[in-house]
C-alpha cells in the first residue's frame, strides 16, 4: 500500500515507518523544511519525501504525487502548559494541518485516515476535559475529522495515546531522563510521584498503528471510531523509580516532592476508553526497562 504519513520524521513516526517499509509497504513523510531527519537516517532513502509549507497546496501536491491508499496522521506540537504566544503554532500543527491533510485525502480520492489524540483529552475520565489546550485542540480536531466521515467518502479512526517510552528516544522524555541518571549520578527532582503513569513500549504503540490500519482497510466509508491507545502497566512515578532502580541494581538520587504536581496533574489515568482488539501481547515493563538500561539507551 501507498501509506501517506505525517510526524513520521518524530519518535513513534519513525519507528511506525521503519515497520511499515519492513512489512513492504510505500511509505511517503510529509514533513516542514527544516524537519529533523535523524530518527530516519538508516533508512530515509527508502522514504518519499514532501515539504509542507503550512498551506493546502502543498499538502495537496503531496498526495495528489504519491496517490496514497491511506494515511497516518501523528504530527503535533506539544506543550504542556501554553501560553499565549503558543496559541497560532497549536492551531497551525494541530489542526490547520489536520485539516489540510483531511481535505487533500478526500479530494485525491484517499479514503482512510488514522488519527493520533491522546489520552490527555480525558481528564478525570470525562467524556470532554482537556488536560491542557494542547489535548483540547487535538480534541477539536477529531470532531472535525467526524465531519468528514459523515460528509464524505472517509473512514477514520483516532488511536489517543498515553505516555511511550522505547529505544533511542530523544524527546527527553521522563523515562529515558531516569535511566540517563543511573549513569551520570546526576540528582533528579520530581513531583511528589504518587501520580499513576501509563507508559507503554513504542514497539506496542506501532503493533496498534498495524492493526488500526488492518481495521480501517475493513470498514465502510463513514465510519469513525476512537480507541485509547495501549496503555501499558499502571505504576505510581514512585513505584517506576523503584524498578528502574532493581531492574538495574542501582540507587538513583531521586528527590520526591521537590516540584509541585503540575496545574491539572493527571494523578489517575483515562480509564474508561476502548482498547484496539486482537493485540499482539504487549512487553512487560519491567522487561522494556531492562532492554533500554542493558542496551544502555
Ligand atoms: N509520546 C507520547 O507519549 C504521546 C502521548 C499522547 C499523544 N501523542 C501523540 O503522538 C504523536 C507522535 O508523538 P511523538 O512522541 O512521536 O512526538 P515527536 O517525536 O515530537 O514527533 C512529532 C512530530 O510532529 C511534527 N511537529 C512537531 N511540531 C510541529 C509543528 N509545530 N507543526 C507541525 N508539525 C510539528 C514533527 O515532524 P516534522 O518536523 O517532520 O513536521 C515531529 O517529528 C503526536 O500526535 C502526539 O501528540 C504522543
Amino acid at each position: 500500500m501507498n501509506i501517506f504519513i505525517t510526524g513520521g520524521t518524530g519518535y513513534i513516526g519513525s519507528k511506525l515507518s521503519k515497520r511499515l517499509i519492513g512489512e513492504g509497504h510505500n511509505v511517503a513523510i510529509l514533513k516542514r523544511e527544516a524537519s529533523d531527519l535523524n530518527n530516519l537516517s538508516e533508512f530515509k532513502d527508502q522514504i518519499t519525501f514532501y515539504n509542507y509549507e503550512g498551506d493546502f497546496s502543498s499538502m495537496n501536491a503531496a498526495v495528489e504525487d504519491f496517490k496514497p491508499d491511506l494515511g497516518i496522521h501523528l504530527a503535533s506540537l506539544y506543550v504542556y502548559s501554553h501560553s499565549a504566544e503558543d496559541i497560532d503554532a497549536l492551531i497551525d500543527s494541530n489542526l490547520r494541518l489536520g485539516l489540510h491533510l483531511t481535505e487533500a485525502l478526500v479530494k485525491n480520492g484517499c479514503k482512510k485516515l488514522v488519527n493520533t489524540g491522546t489520552s490527555f483529552e480525558h481528564f478525570k475520565n470525562d467524556d470532554y476535559n482537556p488536560v491542557n489546550l494542547y489535548a483540547a485542540t487535538k480534541n477539536a480536531f477529531s470532531a472535525l475529522l467526524k465531519y468528514y466521515t459523515k460528509s464524505a467518502q472517509l473512514s477514520a479512526l483516532t488511536i489517543k495515546l498515553f505516555d511511550t517510552y522505547g529505544p533511542d528516544d530523544n524527546r527527553g522524555k521522563l523515562v529515558s531522563y531516569l535511566i540517563g541518571a543511573l549513569s551520570s549520578g546526576e540528582e533528579v527532582q520530581l513531583s511528589g510521584g504518587d501520580q499513576i503513569v501509563d507508559y507503554a513500549h513504542v514497539d506496542d504503540v506501532v503493533n496498534a498503528y498495524l492493526k488500526a490500519i488492518e481495521l480501517l482497510m475493513n470498514l465502510d466509508a463513514g465510519y469513525y471510531s476512537e480507541f485509547g491507545g495501549v496503555t501499558g502497566e499502571r505504576v505510581t512515578l514512585k513505584q517506576l523509580v523503584a524498578l528502574i532502580e532493581e531492574v538495574s541494581g542501582k540507587k538513583l538520587k531521586v528527590q520526591f516532592g521537590a516540584k509541585p504536581y503540575r496545574f491539572r496533574e493527571v494523578m489517575k489515568p483515562w480509564s474508561n476508553f476502548w482498547e484496539l482488539p486482537d493485540l499482539p501481547p504487549k512487553k512487560s515493563l519491567k522487561e522494556g526497562l531492562k532492554e533500554l538500561i542493558d542496551e544502555g539507551n
